[in-house]
């Protein structure tokens, strides 16, 4: 969480990497939420767009992806660009024969106009971005750091429903100590004052002791271990997977998975009339398919749509286009 020499956003994204969610400020936050409403406007009447017209966009996914890869294609599609798909480069790239991380990035920056970059191991985002000489790095997930659009795609989610990022009160839960994106959500709700956190976790997965540290100035935390201490009157919860793929074996895993999981009963039980139940997903059985129909479940009905709306605006902002 909170790499130190990355560059601040500003309110200007303009050719900035995307490495942390700490390079950003409310205001940079809420200057791309304006840009959000714009491309949303067109996606939702089904205007073409020729934003990034003659733009490329490298996706280079050294781990699995779903919404992340997709979001970040259809995004630069809609708008018009063009993008180049690499999943697991470690099988389908020089990779395989030897080629280092740092040359991998210099080869596919010769080709494209911005790469997005999902690995699995801590901190390879800011290698990426210290490497890139010509293109921006967005950080799609670097292992049990940071995945800072997820994070505002998030951000985005309770802004959209809520109005507002501030005085909120929220649930997290789950894998609190490898979820990526529990780390960004927390350092984006410090950006805004009064916020304050339950972070619902097992022992073995609670925040790490330095991220706790560097949080607990702005954002109020309270650790618990069980449903029934969640607070009726939440605006959010958070829901995690518990991250199978950081795991050093099958048996520790397994002791931790699944805690928590979310039924209709437990929904209606403590959850308030409106809480929305986010996830960033995939879901692995912590939220049962019964909570889907519920009005307060936005992990479906608009978390992931408003994800590719966030990554539109994101990429043309920082590609100069908005
Ligand atoms: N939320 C998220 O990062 O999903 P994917 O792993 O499918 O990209």
């Amino acid at each position: 969480m909170a790499s130190s020499n990355l560059q601040k956003i500003q309110g200007d994204f303009k050719n900035k990497d995307i490495v942390s969610l700490s390079q950003l400020d409310d205001k940079s936050v809420l200057k791309l939420f304006e840009k959000v409403s714009l491309v949303r406007e067109l996606g939702e009447k089904g205007l073409p767009s020729d934003l990034l017209a003659g733009k490329i966009v490298v996706l280079l996914f050294y781990e699995p992806s779903s919404r992340t890869r997709s979001s970040f294609d259809a995004a630069t599609k809609q708008l018009g660009g063009q993008t180049i798909v690499v999943e697991n480069p470690q099988q389908f790239s020089s990779v395989s024969k030897g080629e280092t991380f740092e040359d991998t990035i210099r080869v596919f920056e010769a080709y494209c106009d911005a790469i997005v970059l999902r690995h699995p191991e801590l901190g390879s985002a800011e290698r990426a971005a210290k490497t890139a000489k010509f293109v921006p790095i967005i950080n799609a997930g670097d292992g049990a750091g940071e995945h800072p659009t997820q994070a505002l795609l998030d951000l985005y989610t309770i802004w959209d429903r809520k109005k507002n990022l501030s005085n909120l009160k929220g649930v997290m839960a789950g894998d609190i100590l490898n979820g990526r994106t529990v780390h960004s959500l927390l350092e984006g709700l410090s950006f805004f004052p009064g916020n304050e956190v339950f972070l619902l976790a097992p022992e073995e997965l609670k925040l790490s002791k330095s991220d706790f540290e560097k949080v607990k100035a702005r954002v109020k935390l309270h650790e618990i271990s069980s449903i029934d201490q969640i607070p009726k009157d939440c605006d959010f919860w958070y829901w995690t997977r518990v991250q199978k793929e950081r795991f050093k074996s099958e048996e520790l895993y397994k002791r931790v998975n699944n805690r928590y999981i979310v039924t209709k009963e437990i929904l209606n039980k403590y959850a308030g009339k409106v809480t929305i139940l986010m996830h960033p997903l995939p879901r692995v059985g912590e939220i049962l398919e019964e909570v889907d129909s519920d009005p307060r479940a936005v992990y479906l009905s608009s978390q992931i749509r408003s994800g590719m709306y966030v990554r539109m605006a994101l990429l043309a902002m920082i590609l100069g286009k908005l």
